[in-house]
């Protein structure tokens, strides 16, 4: 599974770090490091919503508070 968190300007003062962060922390504690490929990008054409964050080329737009439960609910599967 590829993991992508948009890093551009506008993402980055969203809070992009954090949620970088965030997954990092989790793949490692639950083992995911061969199953999860995290990675960044620039800017990914859509700044008015939160954090983009592409899973496997699908985007999903997401607050650095809902990290956990976004990684619970589509990446720790
Ligand atoms: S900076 Fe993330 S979509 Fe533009």
């Amino acid at each position: 599974m590829k993991v992508t968190v948009c890093i551009g300007s506008s993402c980055h003062i969203k809070g992009s770090r954090q949620i970088v962060e965030t997954f990092q922390r989790l793949i490692k504690e639950k083992g995911l490091g061969d199953k999860v490929e995290l990675g960044g990008a620039f800017c990914m054409g859509d700044c008015v919503n939160a954090v983009n964050v592409k899973i496997d080329g699908v985007k999903h737009s997401l607050k650095p508070e809902d990290a956990v439960a976004f990684f619970n609910e589509k990446i720790n599967i």
